[in-house]
């Protein structure tokens, strides 16, 4: 599998790609590479003949040194895997100094407003580093097609902002979430989960079901209630937010208007790992 960690190299490569007339998809990611990301290529390979993987633990977009820090960095074990998928897998995982030429900092953008919401509200800065790498990865692998998952819902509907607002010649597919058996939405932080917090951490998934139940005979506020409560009594896991929001505004609903597409989305901390996950309502 080739492997880049020169954004001038793997340029190179993928503009010789394209000459041949190869469509290119691409999955951006932090590493740590589970299911859930080979579900995005696997996706990818059904209408794209190479797929480029970056590699990428982005500073910019942390807002705690220690998140930052103790993200896990697994870049052997994921080209293995990547290996199990497909040979038209190509690997970008630079340094910094690769992306950033010394001058580690977000960029500002203005997402209209959906990055004040939900992650934009409790993560500082999130969506401006986001949006640094992404505009900056798409630039260099130049993708036909880039895949997201619905997991970070709010981040796919920023990116879907950044390629309109800046006319990036790219089509952003999003893709379901991919879960574990039990329903939890999978994500590299998993994996650094304690035994307890993962015996306990399904419970996410479990009262978004039961909100969606609710949703068709209950008003939002009311089970935003419900679903406060539920984790006020829960010993380990500790609720963030829960919202129902428009999906087009992600602006939390007021009142519920039928002609409206609405979700919840959901933060918990268990223990000190952030565990977020969203699902459709109607
Ligand atoms: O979703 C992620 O893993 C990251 O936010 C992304 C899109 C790779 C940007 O660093």
């Amino acid at each position: 599998m080739l492997v880049f960690t020169n954004k001038n190299k793997i340029g190179a490569h993928i503009s010789s790609l394209k000459k041949e007339g190869n469509k290119i998809g691409f999955v951006p990611t932090m590493g740590a590479l589970h299911q859930g990301h080979l579900s995005l290529i696997k996706e990818g390979l059904l209408n794209n003949s190479v797929m480029v993987v970056s590699i990428f633990v982005n500073p910019t977009q942390f807002d705690n040194v220690t998140d930052l820090d103790k993200y896990p960095r697994t870049l052997e074990a994921d080209i293995k895997l990547l290996e199990t998928v497909s040979e038209n897998i190509v690997v970008y995982a630079p340094s910094v100094d690769d992306i950033y030429e010394g001058d580690t900092r977000a960029q500002s953008f203005n997402f209209d407003g959906l990055e004040f919401e939900m992650e934009g509200r409790f993560r500082k800065g999130h969506f401006d580093g986001v949006g640094t790498i992404v505009k900056r990865l798409f630039e260099i692998v130049k993708p036909d097609n880039a895949y997201f998952g619905e997991k970070d819902f709010q981040q796919l509907a920023i990116i879907r902002k950044l390629v309109e607002k800046h006319q990036l010649p790219v089509i952003v597919v999003g893709c379901e979430i991919h879960r574990e058996a039990n329903g939890l939405a999978m994500s590299s932080r998993n994996v650094r989960l304690k035994p307890e917090y993962s015996l306990s951490a399904p419970f996410i998934y479990k009262t978004l079901k039961s909100a969606q139940e609710k949703f068709g005979t209950k008003s939002a506020n009311i089970i935003t209630e419900w679903v406060q409560k539920q984790f006020a009594k829960h010993d380990l896991l500790e609720l963030e937010y829960f919202i129902i929001a428009d999906v087009d505004t992600l602006k939390t609903v007021k009142r519920k208007n039928k002609n409206k597409t609405y979700r919840a989305f959901i933060a918990v901390y268990a223990g000190d790992i952030r565990l977020i996950d969203n699902i459709a309502l109607n």
